[in-house]
């Protein structure tokens, strides 16, 4: 797919303010820090587009942006941030259950997972709920660069078979680098794929 034009639309405190569900749209999620606004400049083809930050915690609403004036890309704010209080934690999982279980057009979440880690629980019981409330998502596995490719396709591996302990079918995995800018055509490739099933069902 090529992109034409991609713009910061609005953020969202809630699920009620976000813009009109006329176009599909995408959400992604995933630990703090994990690269979820960096995947979505390399997506977009704009550095610029969402705010990217080496300290945990950066995006905090719901941010939607524009893409091609006919979809939408989500940046949300990660979970797992150890610096958030209660309150703040509990504010966090209203404001992205209700988005995540409301929001019509919701295609797909797409949860990104570091690929340089073992799996972590937290991203596993994260799935297990997005299962739970029968939300389609995909996996993306992230700073690829960071490690060896045996590394990554060895944590991969392990991160596919830990859910095939309570999954049945395995959600589509992408691998990406925003350095080197790996996985960006296969991403956007199935997007564009659940953009055609949105406009015949529409
Ligand atoms: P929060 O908004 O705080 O939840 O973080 P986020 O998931 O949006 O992460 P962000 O995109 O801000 O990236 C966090 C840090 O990781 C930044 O310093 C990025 O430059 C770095 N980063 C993201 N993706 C990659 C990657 O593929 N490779 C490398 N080497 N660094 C990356
Ligand atoms: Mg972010």
């Amino acid at each position: 797919m090529v992109i034409k034009s991609a713009e910061y639309l609005i953020s969202s405190p809630s699920w009620e303010k976000c813009p009109n569900p006329i176009w599909p749209e995408y959400a992604f999620i995933g630990r703090s820090n994990v690269g979820k606004s960096s995947l979505i400049n390399i997506l977009a083809n704009n550095e610029k587009l969402a705010k990217t930050s080496g300290t945990p915690g950066k995006t905090q609403l719901i941010n939607h942006f524009t893409i091609n004036d006919s979809w939408y890309l989500v940046d949300l704010p990660g979970y797992g941030f150890a610096k958030r209080s209660l309150s703040q934690r509990k504010q966090w999982e209203r404001m992205i259950e209700d988005y995540l279980r409301k929001r019509p057009n919701l295609m797909t979440v797409f949860v990104l997972i570091d690929s340089r880690h073992q799996p972590q629980k937290i991203d596993i019981d994260f799935i297990n709920q997005l299962g739970e409330w029968n939300i389609p998502f995909s996996l993306v596995f992230t700073k690829a660069d960071k490690s060896t490719q045996a590394e990554v396709s060895k944590n991969v591996k392990t991160f596919l078979n830990k859910m095939r302990e309570t999954w049945q079918f395995l959600p589509p995995n992408f691998v990406t680098s925003t350095v080197k800018k790996t996985g960006r055509d296969a991403i956007l490739g199935y997007i564009e794929e659940l953009n055609m099933q949105f406009r015949a069902i529409a």
